[in-house]
């Protein structure tokens, strides 16, 4: 299933998010240099990639000019998943089991999230929120349930707004704040939904609740309750194809960058 099993102990990043957001794409163009067809996913896919000797990591600033290892290419493996709701055991397989994880690239089509803003309300963005929440949910659990009081090792997520060579796109700073708020709405119905099960108030013991995304508070769900759990979420965006069909990767990051 792996394209690459070599080398397991590089740091490595993982791409999530719903279908059709371009990961695969991105995927590609990091592999081939050059944009490919992609079709939907049904596996996962790793490759070693490098960075450009020329693009230093934000980890290495306080390395000398002279340091000889600003010569080598640098190394890491992206670890692409399906974006089908079916097939997302794989993306929370990569979250759980993270072997040498530096960081979660959470990729949506920034023009699918901005369509049928009016009307029945917008499919596209409910279901981003959803898995959002769900992958969220998972890094959060890694402190809750750990046995020390040691916060869990810091981990970064990039949510990478995509195909903003569209013009029906939505601007990154838009939606960080339309993935916040529904991410607030799938939190609340998630726990009324379990409320109406026959679960008491008492028994789902909202505050301290593994299930319960963020801060106790009922307020609105932001990114940044998530510092909490050493989760520093950022908002990117950019597209992995230029406008005019010549690739244009320029605006997109390539991993979370501190
Ligand atoms: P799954 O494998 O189903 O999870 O989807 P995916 O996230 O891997 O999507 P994929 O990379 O296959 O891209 C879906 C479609 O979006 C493809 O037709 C891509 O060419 C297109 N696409 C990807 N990035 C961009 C972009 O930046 N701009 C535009 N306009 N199209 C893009
Ligand atoms: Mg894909």
């Amino acid at each position: 299933i792996y394209r690459s099993t070599s080398s397991t102990t590089l740091p490595s990043f993982l791409l999530v998010g719903p279908s059709g957001a371009g990961k695969t794409a991105l995927l590609t163009l990091f592999e081939r240099g050059q944009h490919v067809e992609t079709r939907t996913s049904q596996v996962p896919i790793s490759v070693e990639v490098s960075l450009p000797v020329s693009t230093n990591a934000a980890s290495l600033k306080y390395r000398s000019v002279n340091d000889p290892s600003n010569q080598v290419h640098k190394k890491f493996l992206l670890a692409d998943t399906p974006g089908h709701g079916k097939l997302r055991h794989y993306a929370f397989d990569g979250v759980i089991k993270p072997q040498n994880l530096k960081g979660i690239i959470f990729m949506v089509d920034a023009a699918d999230i901005s369509m049928g803003n009016s009307g029945s309300g917008n499919e596209a963005l409910r279901q981003a929120a959803e898995y959002l929440h769900d992958i969220l949910l998972l890094l959060q659990k890694r402190s809750t349930s750990s046995k020390t009081s040691k916060a869990p090792k810091e981990l970064p997520v990039l949510i990478a707004a995509n195909k903003l060579d569209l013009f029906t796109a939505l601007p990154a700073p838009l939606v960080r704040t339309a993935l916040e708020s529904e991410i607030s709405n799938v939190r609340s119905s998630k726990t009324k939904g379990l409320l109406d099960s026959g679960i008491g108030m008492n028994d789902l013991d909202i505050g301290e609740e593994k299930e319960w995304l963020g801060d106790g508070g009922d307020g609105k769900f932001e990114f940044s309750q998530m510092d909490e759990v050493n989760v520093a979420v950022s908002v990117a965006g950019g597209n992995v194809l230029g406008a005019d069909g010549q690739d244009d990767h320029s605006n997109t990051s390539p991993a979370p960058q501190r």
